[in-house]
């Protein structure tokens, strides 16, 4: 895969295109690899299940209005990722620490929202948006750095509300809790669901869907009614309308009984062969989980220390074999030195691993921890 060119939604990509030796560059080699596989699109795995399942919903539902883009390029502008979807300038999101940057002016892009405001430039009203999404994060089982979404977006005209009584704000707010309930019931039949308020940049009101799974609340999709400016940046003025955003892998785990994100990505026959086209309700049946191996790191902090770059280490050596990364121990000394001790979780879900193999991937951890972290070991 490293050397070989990408189509990615028809512009093509080569590795020297997205992992560049520049500052303005975080993207690792672990990443490179995931592009272009599209997992959204394969028919016998539970991401494209899951896609195909929603779209039967909408295409029953709304009598095939919604359009359905699938093959999007994930390479995007910060205009399109951000700046279009009215994210402000020293919104978290856009930190170096949070969204892989290809170069100044370029991202990964960390949400299918990102394709909001051109395709109502185009003139799309109703439409579906499955992509592979990119986020530095943490690492345990329901976070992956590569992960899929559905954005949907639903324009209403005057005429729609107009005679509801009800002004378009409320009645764009009512369609969309109940289109997206609808969804769930569709997906889950019964399930307890409950909505939650929340906050977006590009939508107001907005609010969380979220399933009990697990003894947990599950956040599966955010949604709201969009902001008006990027209505009217694409024209659109006289218009109200809806978005939603919902992850993909977050709904496969609950819907298809999938204990860990990573299993997304295997290409196990035991996992693979489990799915097929068109079937929603199967339960996956774990194979034998293999022994889990712990080792501890722990170090002292400096200002620029974030969690994030510590999970972006620990991944580029250890890949899929690492399972979580988990803070046990913090504590600050007289001195005003803080101390980290992170427990680092190290299994396969295809085999065994051997003492030798974990020793050496934590010894190139703790290498790289003190030399590209600038932390002092502990
Ligand atoms: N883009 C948001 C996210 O990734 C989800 C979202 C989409 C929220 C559309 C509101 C409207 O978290």
């Amino acid at each position: 895969v490293a050397s070989s060119v990408l189509e990615l939604g028809g512009v093509k990509i080569s590795k020297q295109d997205v992992v560049r030796d520049e500052p303005t560059n975080n993207v690792p080699d672990l990443i490179f690899t995931k592009l272009g596989l599209q997992l959204h699109r394969r028919d016998n795995h539970p991401l494209g299940i899951l896609k195909n399942a929603i779209y039967e919903y909408f295409d029953t539902n709304y009598n095939n209005q919604f359009h359905k883009f699938d093959d999007l390029c994930p390479i995007v502008t910060i205009k399109e990722n951000f700046d279009d979807v009215l994210v402000p300038a020293d919104h978290v999101s856009r930190s170096f620490n949070d969204t892989y940057y290809i170069d100044a002016g370029t991202v990964l892009r960390c949400h299918t929202s990102a394709h909001q405001a051109d395709l109502l430039r185009k003139g799309y009203a109703n439409f579906l948006v499955t992509g592979d999404v990119y986020r530095r994060d943490s690492i345990d089982s329901t976070h992956y750095p590569v992960f899929h979404q559905m954005e949907g977006v639903r324009v209403f005209n005057p005429s729609d509300w107009n005679d509801s009584g009800m002004d378009g704000t409320l009645y764009a707010a009512n369609d969309l809790k109940a289109c997206l309930e609808g969804l769930a019931r569709h997906l889950f039949g019964a399930v307890e669901m409950r909505w939650v308020d929340s906050y977006f940049p590009f939508t107001n009101p907005s609010f969380e869907l979220e399933i009990y799974f697990q003894e947990k609340w599950l956040e599966v999709l955010g949604c709201g009614v969009m902001e008006q400016e990027i209505l009217n940046r694409g024209g659109k003025t006289d218009n109200v309308a809806w978005a939603f955003g919902l992850g993909l892998e977050r709904l496969a785990m609950v819907l298809f009984d999938i204990p860990d994100i990573r299993l997304f990505w295997s290409t196990d026959k035991r996992f693979v062969s489990q799915f097929t086209k068109g079937q929603l309700g199967i339960k996956f049946k774990p194979f034998s989980k293999y022994p889990p191996c712990y080792k501890d790191v722990s170090f002292w902090i400096n200002d620029s220390f974030s969690e994030n770059n510590l999970c972006e280490i620990v991944r580029g050596i250890a890949g899929d074999l690492a399972e979580e990364v988990q803070l046990i121990d913090n504590f600050t000394n007289k001195k005003g030195m803080t101390s980290h001790c992170y427990r680092i979780t190290y299994r396969s879900m295809e085999r065994s691993l051997t003492d030798e193999e974990i020793n050496e991937l934590q010894w190139n951890v703790r290498d790289q921890v003190q030399s590209q972290l600038n932390v002092v070991m502990r």
